[in-house]
């Protein structure tokens, strides 16, 4: 009677197709009210004898069922899985995030402090909203001198404050508070109010340069500054100075610059510190002399890049920045 249970269990075992027909047949021979269970269960009521061996034997077709039942349950899994309608493909290659990078006038801003730092200037800075002072005076530019009109200027209203016009009135903050030997450059935001075009705009970026000693001259100049532009460009230049006025240098100079195969460009001014400059600062005129100049960030990174339109640097076009 015990082998014709098992034979039948095994046979619905086989024709179990899903998990819940598995589990009919489970609950029909090992359940709480399974006919195996109450075979089991009735065992008490036989001899001492008899209960060894039937005992033994259904012990063994419980176990022997239960096995069966187990790997019918996995194949079912097996060959019923099915893959959820939505799912991760851990091996798929993802998707990359936009990156942002450094703006061209911050590349060229850190080219141009690493190539004057390798020739042991320091980076300076001074504030975007200066005095009258020290964007003027201190520059030798006093007030109602006609030289202030070539700076047209941002004033603040009712403060006797203004957007300064140029990087160069950190030389004098500088030079307030440091002593000569000194060589430093200021990169910085200048502001004028003018009319925009190709080559203008109402904000744009100088690297100011300064070097002080006892007998630093127009030649260092020269030096110091090729030097930079072989640099910059990574090719051979030729600099041509030619005479120019600004308040505080005497002589002043504008910088042309020439690479192989190119014309010349007129880059940037320069000079050699006017005496009211350092009598100005407190130095003795007479002990020190030094070369300074002004360079127009915007205007070194339109060339390098060959971008055409000072605007364009800042209107934040991003098919153009991208290409940085
Ligand atoms: N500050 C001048 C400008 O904005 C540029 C300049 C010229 C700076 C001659 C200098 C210099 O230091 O020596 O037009």
């Amino acid at each position: 009677m015990l082998k014709q249970l098992k034979q039948k269990a095994i046979a619905e075992i086989k024709q179990a197709g899903d998990l819940n027909s598995l589990e009919k047949v489970f609950r029909q021979y090992l359940g709480r009210k399974g006919e195996l269970t109450q075979v089991l269960r009735s065992l008490k009521d036989l001899s001492a004898k008899e209960r060894a061996t039937q005992g033994k034997l259904a012990n063994q077709i419980k176990k022997e069922i239960e096995n069966i039942l187990e790997q019918k349950k996995y194949k079912i899994r097996d060959t019923k899985y099915e893959l959820p309608k939505e799912w991760l493909d851990v091996t798929a290659p993802g998707v990359p995030m936009p990156q942002g990078h450094l703006h061209p006038i911050t590349l060229v801003q850190r080219q141009v402090e690493e190539i004057f730092q390798s020739m042991g200037f320091t980076v300076a800075n001074g504030p975007e909203v200066e005095t009258d002072y020290y964007n003027f005076d201190a520059l030798n530019v006093p007030k109602n001198h006609p030289a202030r009109d070539l700076w047209d200027t941002f004033w603040l209203k009712d403060l006797d404050l203004l957007l300064r016009t140029h990087t160069s009135p950190v030389q004098a903050r500088y030079m307030e508070k440091n002593n000569p030997p000194l060589r430093i450059i200021v990169p910085g935001r200048c502001y004028r109010h003018e009319a925009t075009d190709a080559s203008h705009d109402v904000i744009f970026h100088q690297v100011e340069g300064l070097m002080v000693g006892s007998d630093v001259s127009a030649a260092n100049f020269k030096g110091v500054i090729e030097e930079f532009f072989k640099q910059f460009y990574h090719t051979d230049v030729k600099i041509r100075l030619r005479p120019s006025y600004f308040p505080f240098v005497e002589p002043g100079f504008e910088v042309d610059v020439k690479r192989k195969g190119k014309n010349w460009l007129e880059i940037m001014g320069a000079g050699m510190v006017h005496p009211n400059v350092f009598k100005t600062v407190g130095y003795k005129a007479n002990n020190y002399q030094g070369f300074a100049f002004g360079i127009g960030l915007d205007r070194l990174a339109m060339i390098k890049y060959q971008i055409d339109d000072i605007r364009l640097l800042f209107t934040n076009d991003l098919r153009l920045l991208k290409q940085f």
